[in-house]
């Protein structure tokens, strides 16, 4: 991304490509199965499903039609589209979010760094789900390695993004990314032999209703958004590159399709596993860390499977810290006029600072409690649950309530296109009522407001 001049995406498939680039990442392969996990599995999967296809779809609408309307950042779409009124204060909602999410992020990138090196060497010959179960554990909770490694992640995201390297990174992953996809559906083989199949698949595809509580119904709805990298305006910066012929709805609907996808892929890869092994679902964090190495270290050629699959999932992690990232570089640049050095500096610099907080927060910092949660998860927790769908609920409202009709009825229909009007009447409904509720009434149940 590159402000000031303003490029567009060449090709259909470069759209799709960096979308479904930026929404996948950790958010399918790590956070998905570990929320699913200790939100007691199928019925959180079905949760997720509605809040991505019914909430989430129509919300990245919503980002689409500001994005390539006002061909801005988030700041100087808000500000042309309503000058002078309180809706640009999504914004700051927008940028405080989206540097927690790169803190904790890091650390996680961090361990996949770790486990490539791991990996190269068959972790120390260690071979045992208990072994490798325990080596996780000391490692994530030792203080000086994590920390090193979340700081070397921060680093390689701000040269990349000083030297405004994206095209290469991007080229780079358009290849490696089909390759991840290959590698998931192989080992979705693995584990559909393993011995504790059944009871996995069961786990995460049979829902258990009398598990859902409103803290699953918050939780599923933080990870649809986290997992679409949606209501923090990433999404408005993305679409403000698209041209016009590119279709909203229909570049929607595949990233989520295909977001939803790498997730289930992720469930169906860890949860046999788990129960094979004889593992905990409800782990937390640590818990794909935990489980994967014991599959590669279960196969044949495991060392060069286990090195490319964490090379590659770093390789995820990258191109969307990167997005992430961008949002407040931009902000930086254009409101205070800083060079783009300084910007970037400026938010890798915090980045650093509170990625090291919760790296340390698995170790020595662990008795630090944030509302009774270590400032890791705190930071999860407040920025995926609540700032990210307030987020998503200001955008929907000020789309729904606000943006002029003719200007959503032209974003989504285009010249190209059939005049599906009956659509447009479904999305704005969506927009509304439909989003706006749910998301209120998930807080005040989920946060036991009421
Ligand atoms: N969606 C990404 C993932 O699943 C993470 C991400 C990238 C994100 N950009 C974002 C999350 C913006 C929230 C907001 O890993």
């Amino acid at each position: 991304m590159n402000n000031g001049q303003r490029t567009q995406f060449a090709t259909r498939l470069g759209v799709i490509a960096t979308t479904v680039g930026s929404a996948v990442g950790l958010g399918n392969i790590w956070r998905f199965p570990y929320e699913a996990g200790v939100h007691g599995g199928g019925a959180f999967l079905l949760i997720d499903l509605f809040f991505i296809f019914i909430i989430g779809v129509p919300v990245v609408c919503a980002e689409f039609i500001i994005g390539r309307h006002t061909g801005s950042n988030i700041r100087g779409a808000f500000r042309s589209l309503a000058p002078g009124k309180a809706w640009g204060w999504v914004s700051y909602i927008g940028i405080t979010a989206s540097i927690l999410i790169l803190s904790f992020y890091s650390v996680v990138a961090g361990w996949t760094l770790e486990y490539t090196r791991r990996s190269v060497s068959g972790f120390g010959g260690i071979t045992t789900p208990e072994g490798l179960h325990d080596q996780f554990d000391t490692y994530a909770s030792s203080d000086i390695g994590p920390v090193i490694w979340t700081l070397v992640f921060l680093a390689a995201n701000y040269i990349i993004l000083v030297r405004g390297v994206q095209k290469g990174i991007e080229k780079m992953s358009n290849i490696l990314m089909p390759m991840l996809f290959i590698i998931l559906i192989i080992f979705v083989a693995n584990s559909l032999m393993m011995p504790g199949a059944a009871e996995g698949l069961k786990f995460l595809f049979m829902p258990d209703f009398s598990k859902v509580t409103p803290t699953v119904v918050l939780s599923a709805m933080g990870q649809a958004f986290f997992s679409l990298s949606l209501g923090l305006g990433c999404l408005i910066t993305y679409s403000s590159y698209f041209t016009k012929s590119t279709p909203l709805v229909r570049t929607a609907f595949i990233t989520a399709g295909l977001d939803t996808f790498v997730a289930i892929l992720a469930g169906i890869i860890i949860f046999p596993a788990v129960f094979t092994f004889g593992q905990e679902p409800a782990a937390g964090p640590k818990l794909v860390f935990e489980v994967l190495p014991s599959i590669f270290m279960h196969i044949g050629g495991g060392v060069f499977w286990s090195t490319l699959f964490f090379f590659l999932l770093f390789l995820a992690s990258i191109t969307s810290t990167i997005s992430m990232a961008e949002i407040s570089i931009a902000y930086f640049t254009e409101e205070f006029r800083l060079s783009r050095r300084t910007s970037t500096a400026l938010t890798i610099g915090i980045a650093m600072f509170l990625g090291t907080l919760c790296a340390l927060s698995f170790g020595s910092l662990n008795w630090l409690k944030v509302f009774g949660m270590t400032i890791f998860n705190f930071f999860d927790y407040f920025s995926s649950n609540i700032l990210l769908p307030v987020g998503g609920m200001i955008i929907s409202l000020f789309v729904g309530w606000i943006l002029d009709r003719g200007i959503i009825r032209r974003e989504l229909l285009g010249s190209r296109q059939i005049r599906n009007t009956f659509n447009v009447s479904i999305i704005v409904f969506c927009l509304r009522w439909l989003a706006p509720v749910c998301i209120g009434l998930v807080f005040i149940f989920g946060l036991g407001i009421f």
